[in-house]
């Protein structure tokens, strides 16, 4: 039973990547080269869910800051930079460089726990409907 459901989520998986939708966040994903599993835990581990709604994450219910939903779909972070994997994991570290005054706070977030963030926002987006992006490891996203 527990193999069937596994072999249920690859299938939708592969279905994912090569049809319209899921392709283009997974590739987002991958190009941080973080770990959204180790993401999750970052994100709860900051306390962004303080600010944020970030789905899969349930302590974060905070409307300080935007939803951190469909992350992988919009075109800019915070209405400044273009959404890419470097330009994420840059505003997570310092938001005040990309936005003197912002009031999102420097938490003294590494690069590669930036990265890690970065990608599990993307993932998100990018396994909609399959279950917190934490349960996807990213070798399984690497396999073609
Ligand atoms: C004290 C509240 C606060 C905390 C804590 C916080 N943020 Fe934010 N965040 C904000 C606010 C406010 C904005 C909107 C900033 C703006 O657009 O000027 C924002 C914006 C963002 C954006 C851009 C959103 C968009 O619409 O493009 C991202 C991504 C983000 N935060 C991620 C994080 C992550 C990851 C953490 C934890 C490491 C975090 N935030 C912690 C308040 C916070």
């Amino acid at each position: 039973m527990k193999q069937a459901g596994a072999l249920v989520l690859l299938a939708a998986l592969a279905a994912c990547g090569r049809g319209e939708g899921g392709g283009a966040e997974r590739e987002l994903a991958l190009t941080t080269r973080g770990s959204p599993e180790a993401g999750a835990q970052a994100i709860e581990r900051y306390g962004c869910g303080a600010c944020h709604v970030i789905p899969g994450v349930r302590t974060a219910r905070g409307l300080v800051g935007p939803p951190l939903s469909d992350y992988a779909r919009r075109a800019y972070i915070a209405g400044n930079l273009y959404n890419t994997a470097d330009n994420l994991v840059a505003w997570i570290r310092r938001p005040d460089s990309v936005e003197p005054g912002t009031v999102m706070p420097v938490l003294g977030v590494s690069d590669a726990e930036a990265r890690d963030i970065a990608a599990y926002l993307y993932m998100e987006t990018a396994t909609r409907g399959l279950g917190p992006p934490r349960l996807l490891p990213a070798e399984l996203l690497e396999r073609e």
